[in-house]
């Protein structure tokens, strides 16, 4: 059995064996666990404009997520812990690191597509609310509404004033704690 003890921390995968440790997270609780398909979890967008986050318990990834990027809005996808390690601490944790993220990006709105059994967990604990107007859909067998989040703004959040050298940062970068450099 892999040790996975220690401290919660979460990265932005920025290389390879980062993206598989999100990857091998996801095949278990989604293919292992949830069963579903191969190409109804892996859809073409994990290497083409997504933004993978990886909580990992010591140095053992445990759970995983990712963010693809739309004028205007956020999209949380994937949100996946390990069963072992499902107390609610990891996904708090995953969530901190994409709402920290995003809003420093500029984002003000992260937009879920929730299991709707789901959806009261992330009212609580992320902030969701169902998007009235919004009709749910089917996918795999379950019904998923659309859900909003609202973020505060980001201290340091990026915009097109931002001096040149915040806009050189790397992702994984910009999701650590020190705030941006900025023009000297
Ligand atoms: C969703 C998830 C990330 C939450 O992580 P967590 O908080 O550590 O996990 P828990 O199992 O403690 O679930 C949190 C709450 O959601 C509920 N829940 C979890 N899965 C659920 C499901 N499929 N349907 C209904 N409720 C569910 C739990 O009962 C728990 O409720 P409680 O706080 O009232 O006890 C984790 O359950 C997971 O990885 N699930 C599989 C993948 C998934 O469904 N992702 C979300 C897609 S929208």
């Amino acid at each position: 059995m892999g040790e996975a003890s220690g401290p919660i921390s979460v990265t932005v995968a920025r290389t390879l064996d980062q993206w598989m440790q999100a990857m091998a997270v996801r095949t278990e609780v989604y293919i292992g666990e949830q069963d579903y398909a191969f190409g109804e979890e892996f859809d073409g967008a994990d290497l083409a404009g997504a933004t993978h986050f990886i909580a990992r318990l010591g140095v053992e990834p445990v759970g995983a997520c990712r963010v693809r990027w739309y004028a205007g809005f956020a999209k949380l996808e994937r949100v996946a812990v390990k069963r072992a390690h499902r107390s609610g601490h990891v996904v708090r944790a995953l969530w901190r690191a994409v709402a920290d993220l995003a809003s420093r990006k500029g984002y003000a709105l992260v937009l879920g597509h929730i299991e709707r059994s789901l959806l009261p967990f992330w009212q609580r604990s992320a902030g969701f609310e169902p998007r009235s107007t919004r009709p749910s859909y089917w996918f795999a067998g379950r019904e998923f509404v659309e859900a909003l989040a609202p973020l505060a703004r980001h201290p340091y959040a990026i915009d097109i004033e931002s001096p040149a050298n915040a806009l050189l940062v790397c992702e994984a970068e910009l999701s650590a704690p020190a705030p941006l450099r900025v023009a000297s």
